[in-house]
């Protein structure tokens, strides 16, 4: 079984860059975001408080959460497109930072880990859930890239208050006492700012192609 752990600041190209590589590996891709935004909607379906850390563990312990490619199964309905409202952009960095949640997310993202070969991005990846990943990348872009990359993804316009968000979200990520984000030991630092994103997989995809062959 090998890993190849991909973490980095919002709007890097994560997602995407980590499902062309799986794809093109014929890995199996989890993305760990739409993990923490699935409990964060169970959580505001239910009443439960952002802040709860208690209630969202008994909360992720109860419910079966079940990542598959680009959808997520919670009790076996799918709900990729509802995990990116705006209700659940914003309370996502406080469900986040609760560091109980966190350790029942981390265990079940373990688990996935054995299933195969896979390549899993997040934020803590090559830090906490799989520190012994054979691969780890740090992936960043500068932040007018990221915010006119989310630009063309949303059809939104407003460059400013999409910098001023995704800043924000760095920040909450950055500065969290539980598995801040940060550049794990060792990791391959690709910055996307001005690369296709054929070029950054194809990067990623030669690192993977080298630990086979060797
Ligand atoms: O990548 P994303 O925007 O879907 O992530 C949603 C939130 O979850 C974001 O605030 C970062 C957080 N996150 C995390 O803390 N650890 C991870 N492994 C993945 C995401």
């Amino acid at each position: 079984m090998t890993a190849i752990a991909i973490d980095g600041p919002a709007g890097a190209g994560k997602s995407t860059v980590a499902r062309r590589v799986a794809d093109a590996l014929g890995w199996e891709y989890f993305d760990t975001g739409a993990m923490y935004r699935a409990i964060t909607l169970a959580a505001l379906r239910r009443g439960i408080e952002p802040t709860d850390d208690t209630g969202l563990a008994e909360l992720t312990r109860a419910l079966q959460l079940e990542p598959r490619g680009s959808a997520i199964y919670l009790d076996g309905v799918d709900v990729a497109a509802e995990i990116r409202s705006p209700a659940v952009n914003e309370a996502v960095p406080v469900v986040a930072a609760q560091p109980s949640l966190r350790s029942e997310l981390v265990a079940l993202q373990r688990a996935l880990s054995m299933r195969g070969n896979v390549v899993m991005e997040g934020r803590d990846i090559g830090t906490k859930v799989l520190p012994d990943a054979e691969i780890k990348v740090w992936l960043t872009a500068d932040l007018d890239e990221r915010a006119r990359r989310r630009a063309d993804e949303m059809g939104e316009d407003d460059l400013t208050r999409l910098r001023v968000a995704i800043e924000s979200r760095d920040a909450a990520d950055e500065s969290r006492d539980s598995s801040p984000l940060r550049k794990a030991d060792g990791a391959l630092e690709i910055d996307s700012t001005g690369l296709t994103i054929d070029e950054v997989v194809q990067r990623i995809v030669d690192e993977a192609r080298s630990l086979e062959g060797s």
